[in-house]
């Protein structure tokens, strides 16, 4: 079993050094060099795909995260409303699809019971399936109209990594292949968004040459009994990513938290001591998101947070108000995602780790639930 790790601790591990590789292969072959995306593979006609007046993201766990972040792309890029929903929520509640809706489901195993029942309602409601997925063949695929395939390999470990990083590359590419055929960026748009998303796979790597940097963090808090997340924007699904690991693995109470929210509620988990992980937007961004971000750093360490800050390469501004301060490299807003998550999960990785748990086998889950 050690050499089909690799050399690494756990599969986990191995799997979250595989990320370079997991991006670049679901990128692979799916566009040409002037910035036209070929996804031929999609059984859905363009005409129908450029006439979608609503996307409803179904997906369980970390895989709703990637809808998550999605969500932010699409809206962004296509003009297209975007719901991301729990798939089992969804059915519950009489949702509101009809024939001009794509229902995009996303799943690793593409076995989930939860988005397969959410996805047959769905096709009963007339809506048309695009399913995002990373295992050929299984069931998820086989029943939705259009499948767009993640390569990041088999993941073996319970807690996902590779694939997700995965499903946010592919939910991008549907996202600019639906802004090319709809008309809503040019070309060239695509072609640097794509340039852009080609240079990720190596800014992950050397996040990953540097994972000491965050693993020496994580082995100085063994003792540690809650961690919270903040992000904003992008960063607030990465946010809720980064407590999700280190619940599953680690064993650790963790809560993420859209960082505008903090004053209606989390201050109050604040006392001293506290570690608070918090994603900063790029101080590149257009808009005002990374000094309210900052601000908010400033806010819970005044309260004795220790603070726990990931931020882009050249941020100064964050650095008075970081006990740890973690650099990745500059990229699009959009894009951040792809880089943000790795530390966090490098984070939860080696604290279960050194914790001595089975990182691989979390007590209690299983890495595809076929029951709902
Ligand atoms: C389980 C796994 C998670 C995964 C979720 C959704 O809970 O432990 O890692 O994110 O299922 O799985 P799927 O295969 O549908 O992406």
């Amino acid at each position: 079993a050690s050499a089909e790790k690799g050399g690494f601790a756990s599969f986990m591990e191995k799997e979250i050094f595989d990320q370079p590789a997991a991006v670049a292969d679901t990128l692979l072959g799916r566009s040409d060099a002037y910035g036209h995306l070929t996804l031929d593979e999609l059984r859905i006609s363009p005409e129908e795909l450029a006439s979608v007046t609503k996307i409803v993201v179904l997906a369980c766990g970390t895989s709703a995260y990637a809808g998550s972040v999605a969500k932010y792309a699409i809206e962004n890029w296509c003009r297209i409303p975007v719901e991301v929903e729990l798939s089992h929520e969804f059915r519950y509640r009489d949702p509101i699809v009809d024939s001009n809706t794509l229902v995009v489901s996303i799943s690793q195993s593409g076995e989930t019971m939860d988005t397969l029942m959410a996805v047959r309602y769905a096709k009963e409601q007339g809506a048309k399936i695009l399913s995002i997925c990373n295992t050929n063949g299984s069931t998820i695929p086989r029943e939705s109209d259009a499948v767009l395939y993640t390569h990041a390999g088999p993941e073996i470990a319970v807690a996902s990594t590779k694939a997700f990083l995965a499903q946010i590359t592919a939910t991008y590419l549907l996202g600019l292949y639906l802004a090319q055929l709809r008309g809503n960026l040019f070309t060239g748009q695509i072609k640097d968004i794509l340039a852009d998303l080609g240079k990720i796979p190596a800014k992950i790597q050397e996040i990953l040459d540097r994972a000491e940097e965050i693993k020496s963090l994580a082995r100085s808090m063994q003792d540690t009994e809650s961690v919270l997340f903040l992000g904003r924007h992008v960063g607030y699904p990465v946010a809720m990513e980064g407590a999700l690991k280190l619940k599953e693995i680690a064993y650790i109470h963790a809560e993420g938290f859209a960082a505008g929210e903090l004053k209606h509620g989390p201050i109050a988990l604040i006392d001293e001591g506290k570690p608070v992980f918090v994603v900063v937007p790029s101080p590149r961004g257009r808009d005002s998101l990374h000094s309210k971000v900052v601000s908010n750093i400033q806010e819970v360490r005044a309260r004795g947070a220790k603070t726990l800050v990931i931020a882009e390469n050249g941020d100064e501004a964050v650095r008075e108000f970081a006990e740890f301060l973690f650099y990745v490299p500059e990229t699009p807003t959009l894009l951040m995602p792809l880089l943000a998550t790795v530390p966090l999960q490098l984070f939860a990785c080696e604290l279960a780790t050194v914790k001595g748990l089975d990182v691989d086998q979390p007590r209690n889950l299983a890495k595809s639930v076929t029951v709902e």
